[in-house]
């Protein structure tokens, strides 16, 4: 069976485009990042974090890959739409702490839910979005019951929601795929 990295690569690939625009919303040690440069070498990628070391890290596994189709941003994913980067072709949060890093450096509820609705919004028709979830730590959690509830009540004439998880393995992660199938106006 597919971990949850797997998964989430694999989702995105189902619908990935050579050409097209994609955000990592959470870029951390910048793996993801790095994938979805691979999926669309011609395209362009928008990868955010709030700490600079994930920029520093992720900028040099960039540079060891010689990938140069990514813009990398210090700011927190709550102001994606700030950044005039219209409507995306995928997208992917991998939530929590940077791993062997500040662990109360983690996404919180309420970035999140506004991150996540903003990048709802981003989603071309045909587009996923995949937020994987670490209820191993409180925060996590929280986040986690937080986004079921949210992304359970989500139009199902718009969207289709996956929801992938271990169910014997209480504290392993989990992860929502959004697919949105039709244009609406935005969520709000
Ligand atoms: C689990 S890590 C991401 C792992 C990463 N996708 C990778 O492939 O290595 C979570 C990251 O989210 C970042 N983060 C926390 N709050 C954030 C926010 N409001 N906006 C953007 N990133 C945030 C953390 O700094 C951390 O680097």
């Amino acid at each position: 069976m597919e971990r949850i990295t797997e998964f989430t690569h694999r989702i995105l690939e189902e619908c990935g485009k050579a050409d097209g625009i994609y955000v990592d919303f959470t870029m951390g040690g910048g793996n993801d990042t790095l994938f979805l440069c691979k999926l669309a070498p011609n395209g362009r990628v928008y990868s955010f974090d709030i700490q600079p070391a994930a920029l520093d890290a992720t900028q040099k596994l960039l540079d060891q890959n010689s990938i140069s189709n990514c813009s990398l941003i210090l700011d927190s994913h709550a102001n994606a739409d700030k950044y005039s980067i219209g409507k995306i072709d995928g997208g992917m949060f991998n939530l929590g702490y940077l791993p062997k890093s500040d662990k109360s450096i983690t996404t919180k509820r309420p970035s999140t839910f506004a991150a996540v609705k903003i990048a709802l919004n981003m989603l071309k028709v045909g587009a996923v979005l995949t937020v994987a979830v670490y209820p191993g730590h409180e925060e996590g959690r929280l986040e986690g019951e937080m986004l079921f509830d949210y992304l359970s009540s989500l139009d199902k004439y718009i969207f289709n929601v996956i929801y992938y998880r271990y169910i014997n393995h209480p504290g392993s992660a989990f992860v929502f795929a959004i697919e949105r199938f039709r244009p609406s106006p935005d969520l709000l």
